[in-house]
């Protein structure tokens, strides 16, 4: 447990632009920041980063939230351990109380196989350096190869005792349940049912995620056995193919450097390491996945490809080249001297020479496959067509029309083939790609149609549980009907009302004159209510309250945030009028240093004026939306950040409403009518229970022939109804109005 002080403090201090560019590259676009989404795979950025409201967001997977649930999400792990690791990032003590067995329980399975993933590579690291055999087998071999101590370090290399059951006396030693590691694949258990080691006289290689928890290790044979690796299988914490070795030590060296290298084995990453050369990882030796190409992508725009220049070295940089191109990504190959991987060469050359190397001989990916296809297949009519196919088949696979335009010129120069037919050819197979991407992405939105119709049909749900499970659904379309309590006729209704209210809470909504309330010179007070209060009074006065616990809660949320509310936009208005004198003073300073009649300068004084009246407003109304996003963003309770999420980026893209002049206007422009209408259905809708329950009760009474009841119940219908006329002829006229 984290005292609420300190908790307040590491959502105070946590930045969401900082928080997520430790995994995605980000770059400014206006107000917000854009990059490609951590949590799937893209090749067109839809992640958006709002600095204001702390939060962030995927347009296309729907993921996001404040750094607690990025935290959350990226790291698997639960929100108290999200801010945990939020504290340490930001250098905030915490001081927390022991866990309760049933807590340290309750802890996931995923924590607890990250636990003990990061214990078994302490205790490896420990065994290299501090056992006898550790020294003389694994320490002596990397010496050997000419690992240095610092790089011993930043892999956190270790070796694995040659005992057979090493790892699993000390892991039972110190507690641990044994089958976690059995999940890891560290353990095996004999047809005999004894439990054993699996890396046994091994160095080993963890293999860390970005974040530098470790989720697998590669284990180095040392005795000529039968196999040169083993690695851990796949587990809730590996995917294989979404992994790639190094990354966690090369992301920043990627990021500065504008490039990252891939090479092969986890020997090359490694030996490149020491010779300077940090922004480079691996595949482990396994073909390239568009996993693993999306992660570089999130860090980088630039990459070169690292093979031995054998045959064997060739053919691999061909392979994959169309998804490389696919990713928008800049994508080169150098080819190191045959009999050479990049560990050799390093150990061969300064690291001087080396970068003098890749200077020189890094060559585009598509020039690099029109030479090679032009070099293997001279003269053989057939082939060369084969070969002119297949490298326009890649230049299609690019993206952008401009790149493709100049590898088509390129290409004709290489392959001495006329610029108008290859274009001709890379066109039609550029239109075939597209095609199929389309139909891809129409099968891929198809799970995402179900929600909206949900949406749109306003389903009723009742818990939030079963909110959940419906937004769930966007991933697993299969889980199409999750166990949903009884529906409530009001939740959309209701839902509407909330939305208005997270979305807008404290902008100015309206005022009115308190005739009751009479100022020294008799005029009668102006009060102004921003949408939270307007909200509040109107369902005051109906005797109105939300139904969905969910809403109530959030609602009530909203009402506690307001004196927070004018603290945060005291502390923004103060930066605003900075920013906007420092605006008029450079507007002035403008506009006196150019040659004006008195009259234009008037004019452009007015001008000016308007610009920074329009901006203030802009930038209050942003203060007044930002908040509720930052606080309920952050909320402890997970249905809430859901909720306030859902809410807040709902039919985005709908929020504007489409007038028929072609022209747009923003939802928040007409709020006065959306919200007021969302009110009256709700009403609306009360008022039809209350009928239908009358008209029961009225049954109820014939049937007995209660006749006094039955007139009562009739008069009290007739009243009701009226009112219902009354009531969607006023929600007629103001859809009309629309
Ligand atoms: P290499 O054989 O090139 O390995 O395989 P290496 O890392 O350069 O090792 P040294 O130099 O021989 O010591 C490339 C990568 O393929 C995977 C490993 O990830 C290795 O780093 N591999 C290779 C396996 O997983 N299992 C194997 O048996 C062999
Ligand atoms: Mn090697």
């Amino acid at each position: 447990m984290i005292d609420p002080a300190t908790v307040q403090r590491i959502k105070d201090v946590a930045d969401i632009v900082e928080v997520v560019g430790d995994y995605v590259h980000l770059t400014r676009r206006g107000a917000n920041y854009m990059g490609l989404c951590p949590f799937h795979n893209e090749r067109t950025p839809s992640f958006s980063v709002n600095k204001q409201r702390n939060f962030c967001y995927c347009f296309s997977c729907k993921k996001g939230g404040s750094p607690v649930n990025f935290i959350m999400e990226k790291e698997g792990l639960n929100y108290h351990e999200a801010l945990l690791h939020l504290a340490k990032k930001y250098g905030i003590e915490v001081v927390e109380r022991e866990l309760s067995d049933e807590e340290r329980a309750r802890q996931s399975e995923r924590e607890s196989m990250f636990v003990a993933n990061e214990w078994a590579m302490q205790h490896m690291e420990k065994d290299l350096i501090d056992t006898e055999e550790g020294r003389d087998v694994g320490l002596t071999y990397l010496t050997q190869r000419g690992v240095t101590d610092a790089a011993i370090k930043a892999f956190h290399l270790g070796y694995a005792l040659d005992k057979g059951f090493a790892l699993v006396d000390a892991a039972r030693k110190a507690g641990f349940d044994i089958n976690v590691f059995k999940k890891l694949g560290l353990i095996g258990t004999s047809q005999q049912g004894r439990d054993y080691d699996r890396f046994r006289g091994r160095v080993i290689f963890p293999i860390l995620n970005t974040a530098g928890k470790v989720i697998a290790f590669g284990g180095r044979d040392l005795k000529g056995g039968l196999a040169k690796y083993i690695n851990s299988p796949e587990s809730e914490l590996y995917k294989k193919s979404n992994e790639l070795y190094g990354i966690h030590q090369a992301k920043s060296a990627i990021v500065s450097e504008r490039k990252c290298f891939l090479v092969e084995g986890y020997m090359d990453v490694i030996g490149m390491w020491q010779s300077g050369m940090k922004n480079v990882v691996a595949s482990s030796g396994t073909a390239l996945t568009d996993g693993q190409i999306a992660m570089i992508h999130r860090f980088t725009d630039n990459i070169t490809l690292i093979y031995d220049g054998d045959a064997a070295g060739i053919k691999a940089s061909l392979r994959g080249i169309d998804m490389l191109v696919s990713h928008n990504l800049k994508v080169k190959v150098l080819l190191l001297p045959d009999g050479d991987d990049p560990d050799s060469f390093a150990r061969k050359h300064t690291p001087e020479e080396f970068r003098k190397y890749v200077e020189e001989h890094e060559t585009d990916i598509i020039r690099f496959k029109a030479q090679v296809m032009l070099d293997t297949l001279k003269n053989d009519p057939q082939h060369r067509i084969d070969a002119i196919n297949s490298v326009v088949t890649s230049i299609a696979h690019i993206p952008d029309n401009v790149a493709r335009d100049v590898y088509v010129q390129e290409c004709s120069m290489i392959l001495n083939i006329p610029e108008e037919s290859i274009a001709k050819s890379v066109a039609q197979a550029r239109a075939h790609i597209v095609q199929k991407l389309k139909q891809e992405r129409l099968r891929k939105n198809q799970p995402e149609q179900v929600t909206n119709y949900t949406q749109n049909q306003q389903q009723p749900v009742q818990s939030a549980a079963a909110v959940a499970a419906a937004s769930s659904n966007i991933r697993t379309p299969e889980r199409q009907s999750p166990q949903r309590e009884p529906l409530s006729p009001m939740y959309p209704l209701e839902k509407a009302v909330i939305k208005y209210c997270v979305r807008y809470a404290f902008m100015k909504f309206c005022s009115y004159e308190d005739t009751s309330n009479i100022d020294d010179s008799g005029k009668p007070y102006i009060v102004t209510l921003d949408v939270l209060r307007f909200v509040e009074e109107e369902l005051r006065d109906s005797k109105m309250q939300f139904s969905v616990g969910l809403f109530m809660r959030m609602f009530n949320l909203l009402r506690e945030m307001r004196s927070g509310f004018e603290t945060y936009s005291q502390q923004r208005t103060l930066e605003l009028e900075e920013r906007l004198s420092a605006m008029r003073k450079e507007g002035y300073d403008k506009i006196s240093q150019q040659a004006l009649s008195i009259d234009e300068i008037r004019r452009e004084e007015q001008k000016l004026e308007k610009a920074i009246t329009a901006d203030k407003e802009a930038a209050i109304k942003d203060i007044c939306k930002d908040y509720p996003c930052r606080i309920l963003g952050s909320h402890e309770e997970e249905d809430i950040r859901r909720l306030a999420m859902e809410l807040m980026m709902e039919k985005h893209h709908l929020s504007n409403i489409y007038l028929k002049d072609g022209t747009t206007e923003l939802e928040e422009d007409r709020l006065s009518i959306l919200l007021v209408r969302a009110l009256d259905e709700w009403k609306n809708e009360l008022i039809n229970q209350h009928i239908n329950s009358l008209f029961d009760k009225f049954r109820e009474a014939s049937r007995t022939g209660d006749i006094e009841q039955q007139t009562k119940i009739q008069a009290e219908l007739n009243s009701l109804m009226n009112m219902r006329k009354e009531m969607s002829k006023y929600i007629g006229e103001r859809i009309v109005f629309k």
